[in-house]
């Protein structure tokens, strides 16, 4: 017999309104504190890209057994307020990241697989099923957000590469393209930005990769055209703009860690208990929500899918 768990978290759909329901009125007034020039949605200029034959795929069925017990983050403010450092250390790069060309977008897939490969994002696309799920988000920073994510889960496309049984992680990294990306000029990070998980995080059921967000395409600034979803971990872990997939039996190294291994670890799991060496993680601001704050939770509440993965790795540091 099959019985529904409703977890802790999980609260009738009514309740978690999507954003783009709300007037477009109500929208613009959020955004009234913001320069008037940024009133025209990034999200606005996605969906008009002619050239896009992705954009009828949107808005993607809601996949109802993720929920969350808050309000989604406005479009507006979700949309421009950004960590992408490819584009500039503030939070304001939404309108520099839109010099990103995002077609054609060529993805790598290499190291312990069946037949390394060159795909196009469009043929990626072609392969997944595509769904919308609302996940809360986390950045190490201590401050959150409820977004619809639209893309696929991980699992699938980690089956679609054909991994060997010795791919113990999964690595992946961001574009390169200095000319465009002002912060990729700036030598002392270790551009491009990598992160990675382990075989068995990417395989669980919450990994995503998103190639939409409030049901359309994901804008240049949230990591168009794909990028990583990891609901439990902090935000840094889901990089964005993602060009290449590595199988290795290896732990990879990524971006922040390199820059800083004391303060930004590999699993980097959210645990409100285990402050960062700069600042306690008890509590999160809310963004677009008055300065409202809200005690953190573990795994950012995701535990009953997440925390077993963990059950052989206590001797690690499991939180960033
Ligand atoms: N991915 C890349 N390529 N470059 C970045 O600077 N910043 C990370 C993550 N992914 C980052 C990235 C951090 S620190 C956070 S908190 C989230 O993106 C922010 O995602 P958002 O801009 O969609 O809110």
């Amino acid at each position: 017999m099959l019985i529904k768990r409703t977890r802790g978290w999980e609260i009738p759909e009514r309740d978690a309104t999507p954003e783009w329901a709300y007037s477009r009125r109500h929208v613009l007034a959020a955004g009234a504190g913001l320069a008037a020039s940024s009133l025209v949605s990034p999200l606005d200029a996605a969906a008009q890209t002619p050239a896009d034959p992705n954009a009828a795929l949107y808005p993607a069925m809601r996949n109802m057994r993720y929920r969350v017990d808050r309000d989604i983050t406005e479009e507006k403010i979700a949309t421009t307020y950004n960590n992408y450092y490819e584009f500039g250390t503030s939070k304001t790069i939404w309108q520099a990241a839109q010099k990103l060309p995002l077609r054609p977008w060529q993805v790598k897939i290499e190291g312990l697989v069946e037949s390394p490969r060159t795909v196009d994002f469009d043929d990626i696309m072609k392969a997944m099923k595509l769904e919308e799920r609302v996940y809360r988000f986390r950045c190490v920073e201590a401050w959150a957000m409820t977004v619809p994510w639209t893309g696929f889960p991980l699992a699938s496309f980690v089956e679609w590469c054909k991994p060997l049984s010795g791919a113990k992680y999964l690595q992946m990294e961001t574009f390169s393209n200095p000319a465009v990306a002002s912060g990729q000029r700036a030598s002392w990070y270790p551009w491009p930005y990598t992160e990675g998980l382990a075989i068995d995080e990417a395989m669980n059921e919450l990994a995503f990769i998103a190639t939409g967000i409030y049901g359309k395409p994901v804008p240049a600034q949230q990591g168009a055209p794909l990028r990583l979803i990891t609901p439990w971990k902090y935000g840094f872990k889901q990089a964005k703009a993602l060009v290449r997939f590595v199988f290795t039996d290896k732990r990879p190294s990524t971006f922040w860690q390199t820059l800083g291994e004391r303060e930004y670890g590999f699993w980097a799991n959210i645990n409100p208990k285990v402050p960062h060496p700069r600042w306690s993680q008890a509590s999160e601001e809310l963004i677009g929500a008055g300065g409202k704050r809200v005690p953190t939770q573990i795994f950012n509440g995701y535990g009953d899918f997440v925390a077993s993965l963990y059950d052989n790795r206590q001797n690690e540091r499991l939180w960033a």
